[in-house]
């Protein structure tokens, strides 16, 4: 089975490190399709670089945010969702080019600057429906998702908003492509409440938690960190860029 990871990724000045670092993992696991999507108006040769040089099989699109999703400076990071665009043409992308081969394939939505195990892609390679896992260091927590019990999810550990029906984060869960073949019209709707992505998602793809695969160890393992990572200070490299001696501008970081 492959498993095709939907990957948002956009420009910053830890961009080609985190692609790098992720690679890297990746490039330890077999069979699987990485789609990656610029938040751009074009593709940048950043990007298509680290993805031949990966020689990982791979997807290179690009869309640019909408509008009236984008953040204004001013805006604190949680204010808009963030890649949501980009895993909408990941999914079109899926369900336009794979045919024929329905139930031969595990999607999971992959952000950029997050750590994966790779024993992670061991535990959804076989996800029949929808498989599920902890996500570590979200939510204000240690951890945050599934509470499992003998393969199913009892209940999930949270401390926010507890009413949604699944209040996990977008690592958590992998879905089989057959589930996002046959509900072809559902896509993740930009227009919910924070922290309603994942849940509004799954909840439109008809899934219910008694159908929930449990993995990492009945949950208890964790295998995914949502990690981010820090805006590097420029401060001196500014300072001597205003007096004409920055560094090398063709020497991409
Ligand atoms: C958290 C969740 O882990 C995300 O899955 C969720 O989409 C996001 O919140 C949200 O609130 O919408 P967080 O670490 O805060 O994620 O967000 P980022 O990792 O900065 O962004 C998520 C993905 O979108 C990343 O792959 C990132 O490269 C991409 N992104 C971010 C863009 O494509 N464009 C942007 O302007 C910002
Ligand atoms: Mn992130």
């Amino acid at each position: 089975k492959t498993i095709y990871l939907v990957t948002p990724t956009y420009h910053r000045l830890t961009q080609q490190a985190d692609l790098v670092r992720m690679s890297n993992t990746l490039k330890l696991v077999e069979s699987i399709h990485w789609i990656v999507i610029e938040d751009s108006n074009k593709k940048t040769d950043l990007v298509k670089n680290i993805l031949e040089d990966s020689s990982i099989k791979h997807t290179q699109l690009y869309v640019s945010t909408s509008n009236d999703l984008v953040r204004l400076n001013s805006d604190p990071r949680w204010k808009k969702h963030r890649g949501v665009d980009q895993r909408n043409l990941g999914l079109k992308w899926l369900r336009e080019n794979i045919t024929g081969q329905i139930n031969d394939g595990v999607v999971y939505f992959a952000d950029d600057d997050n750590t994966y195990h790779e024993n992670l892609f061991k535990e959804m390679r076989n996800t029949k429906k929808i498989s599920m896992w902890p996500v570590a260091l979200v939510g204000g927590l240690n951890w945050e998702g599934p509470v499992c019990k003998n393969g199913r999810v009892v209940s999930f550990y949270t401390a926010w908003e507890p009413n949604r029906m699944f209040p996990v984060d977008m690592a958590a869960f992998a879905i089989n492509l057959h589930v996002i073949l046959e509900n072809n019209d559902v896509y993740i709707n930009p227009e919910v409440k924070r922290g309603y992505l994942e849940t509004d998602f799954l909840e439109r793809l008809g899934i219910t938690k008694d159908e929930i695969e449990a993995k990492a160890e009945d949950c208890q393992k964790i295998l995914v960190w949502h990690t981010q990572t820090s805006e590097p200070n420029m401060k001196n490299e500014i300072k001597l860029q205003s007096l004409g001696r920055g560094s090398n501008p063709k020497i991409v970081i």
